[in-house]
């Protein structure tokens, strides 16, 4: 089997498994307890919460720690735009969000009167600044778009969108789940007000994230899980010290940072390889991350090479993946629903070689022989 689905998640790095397992074992006092165990707990977590914090450039104080991105992004959003009636009933965000954001925004319209700008991207996936800032208006509350798309590995122009929004008085929420630790973030350069992480996407176990909100003591947020007064009475529930520890390991650990060179160039390797075969490259050709390719083969049925074949890839995000429909990434680019069945996603770690990716190619090349 060739494991080729990182940006649906990763394994855990060493590092990162040697923490949580001492962390299991001994930490297991309640961080708010009163006691000396309780205390010493909680200084750890408060180491953590200052890596993810010194990650982004940002104040431990305005880190939160949730269960991953989509509760990142349902504090973000919900949290902000519900506490701030005041601001606006107006969103912008765009088509090829993550599903969680396009169900926030669906909750939100339904449910709370908002109205709701998907903005589209262009053929390569990329969002132009120009668009969502012709879409901004007075009762805009909240703009948020991704960082690097899930599916094409397109990075948005943020820090132009992040410009425009500081000069309007608007919050700029962005989705970093895909790109943390794979670019640079800092959220004063690029003016970001919400900031979601995933610790399972950069090598940490799954069920921790955070989010970052900026000035978070001036800024009304309303809950999404009402709790016992934890972290700043935004986010309820006894703290995961394990899994907050293990994540703040995988921050630490350069592991991706280092890999990256090799990753670009077994990306240009899936790129010519894929033009050899006469397929298409549905990804961008500039401003991509390498860590995620999607391309596509006349006549191929994705859906069939994946389940049958020794690679394990996805059409699409793993969320929808067991849907057969088309994905509406792909859809949002231009491609009809042939094309879109026709392709494939591929997401590289840092242990992808050239031997794996060749295995890949040699299994690709069987499967399009058979039909
Ligand atoms: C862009 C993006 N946002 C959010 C998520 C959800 O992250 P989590 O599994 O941590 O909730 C994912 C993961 O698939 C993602 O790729």
């Amino acid at each position: 089997m060739v494991y080729l689905d990182f940006a649906a998640s990763t394994p855990l790095l060493p590092s990162v498994e040697t923490e949580l397992f001492r962390s299991f074992q001994e930490d297991y006092s309640n961080p708010s307890s009163a006691h000396q165990y309780g205390r010493i707990t909680a200084e750890k977590i408060e180491y953590a919460r200052e890596v993810v914090a010194n990650s982004i450039g940002a104040y431990k104080s305005e880190i939160i720690f949730t269960s991953g991105a989509s509760e990142s992004n349902n504090l973000a959003i919900k949290g902000y735009v519900l506490a701030n009636k005041n601001k606006g009933k107006h969103i912008i965000t765009s088509s090829i969000e993550h599903k969680c954001i396009l169900a926030i925004c669906n909750f939100l319209a339904k449910e709370h009167d908002y109205e709701i700008t998907y903005i589209a991207p262009e053929a390569n996936g990329i969002i132009k600044a120009q668009n969502v800032i012709d879409a901004m208006r007075q009762d805009t509350a909240l703009v948020s778009i991704m960082h690097v798309n899930n599916e094409l590995g397109s990075i948005q122009p943020i820090k132009e969108i992040g410009n425009a929004c500081l000069e309007r008085d608007i919050r700029l929420h962005v989705d970093a789940a895909q790109s943390y630790k794979k670019l640079p973030i800092d959220v004063d350069e690029l003016n970001i007000d919400f900031l979601s992480l995933s610790a399972h996407k950069i090598y940490g176990p799954k069920g921790i994230g955070a989010l970052y909100i900026r000035d978070l003591r001036e800024t009304r947020i309303q809950p999404v899980i009402h709790g016992a007064g934890q972290e700043f009475g935004l986010r309820g529930g006894t703290l995961a010290t394990p899994l907050i520890l293990g994540f703040s390991a995988a921050i630490e650990d350069k592991t991706i940072e280092n890999s990256f060179n090799q990753i670009q160039k077994i990306n240009e390797f899936i790129r010519t390889e894929t033009n050899n075969m006469k397929g298409l490259i549905n990804s961008p050709e500039i401003d991509y991350i390498p860590h995620i390719i999607n391309i596509r083969f006349p006549d191929f049925d994705a859906n069939q090479f994946i389940t049958n074949s020794q690679i394990l890839c996805s059409q699409g995000s793993a969320c929808s993946s067991l849907n057969i429909e088309p994905s509406y990434v792909l859809t949002s680019i231009g491609l009809n629903y042939i094309e879109s069945m026709n392709s494939l996603r591929l997401s590289i770690g840092f242990d992808t070689d050239f031997v794996k990716v060749k295995v890949f190619f040699n299994e690709l090349n069987k499967f399009l022989n058979r039909l």
